[in-house]
């Protein structure tokens, strides 16, 4: 059979949700793989086949995928499935919170060792900090590293869709979590504290908070649930208690700006004399996220002015380009 053959048998054993064929077609391949002599491939399908989350979850992600639950009242999708494929080396952060991650990884791929002395990987991880810090990314990277999909629920958009559809929709949403393992994510937790001021809309958020947190506590998976905020001090301290781990997204110092604008420019080809220390020492104040606009502003004027070159003044424009654009929306956010 060729290899175009056994893929072709594959994909459709994929499409029939026939798990037992897939396993048993994805091992024809690899040996067909180790007859061309190719051990190494061989070697690291096998080990894609059988590691321990794939075999642990194959039954439930082909066989009892239930269908993606949607609100009651206007229909519209409660989650969204989403696969990823980026290293942990994209995200440039303090080495400690790296190795906060490091480890909520390191746990869950070992989890069974740990459950041999009775303790429990961390599995429920609260994200806070400014817009723009690497939160959101972070859960990307962890969902491609353990090479599970991400669930990504914004929890805002359940909330403020119809208050009293809420429950039900965090209890449809919480059975599909509970029907597969995951990286779940509950981003934009920031509703929590948002409506603060409105009494009445904030008794009833509250509500719905506490049956989000009874959920969290009675929910039966192995997967790993991420939820990511960046109004922090809101969240009262019920809320924080219930997470194994709180990550704290600070924004990045001087040497870590200068890593950004490195990493980020470098698709393009650079004057000799560029100096990233003083784009570095101009950034004080910005995220990871505004660097790279700021990159990709500079690099658009570069390539669109016909110069083959990025120069350094291409960068102090587009520093300042941003530094003004944030004082008019401060200035307007004053206002109000
Ligand atoms: N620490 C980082 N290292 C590298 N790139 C980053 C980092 N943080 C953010 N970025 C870049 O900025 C983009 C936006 O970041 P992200 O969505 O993770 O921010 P966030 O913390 O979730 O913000 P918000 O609170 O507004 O949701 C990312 O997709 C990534 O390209
Ligand atoms: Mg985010």
């Amino acid at each position: 059979m060729t290899t175009t053959d056994l893929i072709k048998k594959l994909f459709l054993s994929f499409n029939e949700k026939d798990n037992d064929a897939f396993v048993q077609i994805a091992r024809e391949y690899i040996e067909h793989e180790k007859r061309k002599k190719h051990t190494v491939v061989a070697k690291d399908l096998e080990k894609a086949l059988f590691s321990a989350s794939s075999v642990q979850n194959a039954g439930k992600r082909f066989k009892n995928t239930l269908p993606i639950p949607r609100d009651t009242e206007k229909g519209f999708p409660l989650l969204e499935i989403q696969h990823f494929d980026k290293s942990i080396d994209a995200l440039i952060i303090s080495s400690e919170i790296k190795d906060q991650l490091d480890q909520v990884i390191r746990e869950f791929k070992d989890a069974d060792i740990l459950s041999t002395y009775n303790l429990q990987n961390k599995k429920k991880i609260l994200f806070c900090g400014r817009p723009g810090t690497g939160k959101t990314f972070s859960a990307q990277i962890i969902s491609s590293v353990l090479n599970l999909p991400l669930v990504y629920i914004r929890f805002d958009a359940i909330i403020s869709s119809y208050l009293g559809e809420t429950a039900s929709n965090l209890r449809k949403v919480f059975d599909y979590i509970e029907s597969g393992t995951w990286v779940v994510l509950f981003d934009e937790f920031d509703i929590i504290g948002k409506n603060r001021d409105d009494n009445h809309e904030h008794g009833e958020i509250k509500r719905v908070v506490n049956s989000f947190l009874q959920m969290l506590d009675n929910l039966k998976s192995d997967s790993i649930i991420l939820a990511a905020t960046n109004h922090q001090n809101m969240l009262d301290p019920a809320i924080w208690r219930r997470f194994d781990d709180v990550i704290y997204y600070e924004l990045p110092d001087e040497n870590i700006r200068k890593l950004l604008f490195e990493i980020y420019l470098k698709p393009i080809k650079k004057d000799a004399d560029i100096d990233m220390a003083k784009a570095a020492s101009m950034t004080d104040g910005f995220s990871p996220a505004d660097i790279k606009m700021v990159t990709e502003e500079a690099m658009k004027t570069a390539i669109i002015s016909s110069k083959n070159h990025l120069g350094q003044n291409e960068i102090d424009c587009a520093i300042q380009k941003f530094i003004r654009r944030e004082k008019v929306r401060n200035d307007l956010m004053g206002d109000k």
